[in-house]
């Protein structure tokens, strides 16, 4: 019946499923809330209605009464906030060994790179049944990356990352669309997800690959000559990178970060906003140098080389490769 006309969009991932039962409960908590109030209201007015002859009587309230319609409610609220925080929570923060999907969006359209190095635009492709975490940036205005069959949204703004993430549970093509108005085209801004059956999507995988995304990092990582002074070993005037990806780090100014997707970012573009402690501002911008698909590059690279490998706690382990590179380890200097 409802297939020419549908009240919801596919449930598509498993989020939508929980979603829609809060979203559902909300609106029958609403539905019967107006049901009695009307119903109220309508008999209020006909029982108490003004007849000659009769006085009205002043009522000076009744404790019972107030405290049902003040505890009630409180439950019901505290049942909303509970539920929601819950599934709020969940679609906040991906599973661990997700996929990862690095996404730009800029004025009009999505550029997609899968961390084994595929690109699309306007298209992703994803195997059901596996969590797929998006790493989202724009190069321009705000945008927002949502899939309704997914249940859902997220803003994607200029300067920072946001993050989402979903496990498809059913194959098909479902819409992608820019939620933020974003300028003229803002409406043409909308892309297709291809969920495929494991086979198919391996298949698709091997086909035009430029190998994975952190390799492509890694030579930018040379390129730019990062490497000069973000030795594997202790003696680099830049902090060893090999293992600080999701580690606390601690700042020049005493304060402590953790070093996510965000904060390699900012320190690739803003390097003296969060100084790592014991190490000289030496450190030149790369804001306007590298593209956004590069610096989702080099985020990739730093946490290949950050990978927990079983037993090897140490972070700046003095077996690590050495680099060719001829350094002068004492030419620090403040800039
Ligand atoms: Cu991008 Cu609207």
């Amino acid at each position: 019946m409802f297939d020419n006309f549908p009240l919801w969009p596919d449930r598509a991932s498993t989020a939508a499923g929980n979603v829609d039962a809060l979203f559902i409960f909300l609106l029958i908590v609403s539905g019967l809330m107006t049901l009695l109030i009307f119903t109220a209201l309508v008999y209020f007015a006909a029982r108490y209605r003004y007849r000659r002859g009769v006085l009205a009587e002043q009522i000076e309230g009744s404790t019972p009464l107030e405290l049902t319609w003040s505890v009630i409610p409180f439950f019901v609220f505290m049942a909303i906030f509970v539920w929601g925080a819950a599934v709020f929570f969940k679609g906040r923060t991906p599973p661990r060994d997700s996929t990862e999907v690095y996404v730009v969006a800029k004025q009009w359209m999505w550029k997609l790179e899968h961390a084994e190095g595929q690109r699309e635009i306007n298209e992703l492709h994803v195997p059901v049944g596996r969590d797929v975490k998006l790493i989202m940036t724009s190069q321009d205005v705000i945008h927002s990356f949502y899939i309704p069959a997914f249940r859902i949204k997220q803003d994607v703004l200029p300067g920072r990352y946001t993050v989402e993430w979903f496990r498809a549970t059913k194959p098909g093509v479902y819409h992608l669309f820019c939620a933020e108005y974003c300028g003229t085209q803002h409406s043409g801004m909308v892309g297709d997800i291809v969920v495929q059956e494991q086979a198919q999507y391996e298949a698709w995988m091997n086909g035009g690959s430029t190998g994975p995304l952190s390799a492509s990092g890694e030579k930018i990582f040379a390129e730019l000559g990062c490497a000069t002074c973000h030795r594997s070993d202790t003696h680099g005037r830049g902090p060893n990178l090999q293992g600080v990806f999701g580690k606390p780090v601690q700042l020049e100014d005493g304060r402590t970060v953790n070093a996510d997707e965000n904060y390699l970012r900012e320190c690739i573009l803003d390097p003296g906003a969060k100084r790592v402690k014991g190490f000289q501002p030496i450190m030149p911008t790369f804001q306007g140098l590298v593209s956004e698909e590069q610096v989702n590059a080099l985020v990739a690279y730093i946490k290949s080389i950050s990978a927990a490998k079983p037993g090897d706690g140490a972070k700046t382990s003095a077996s690590a490769e050495v680099p060719q590179e001829k350094v002068q380890a004492s030419g620090s200097q403040v800039q």
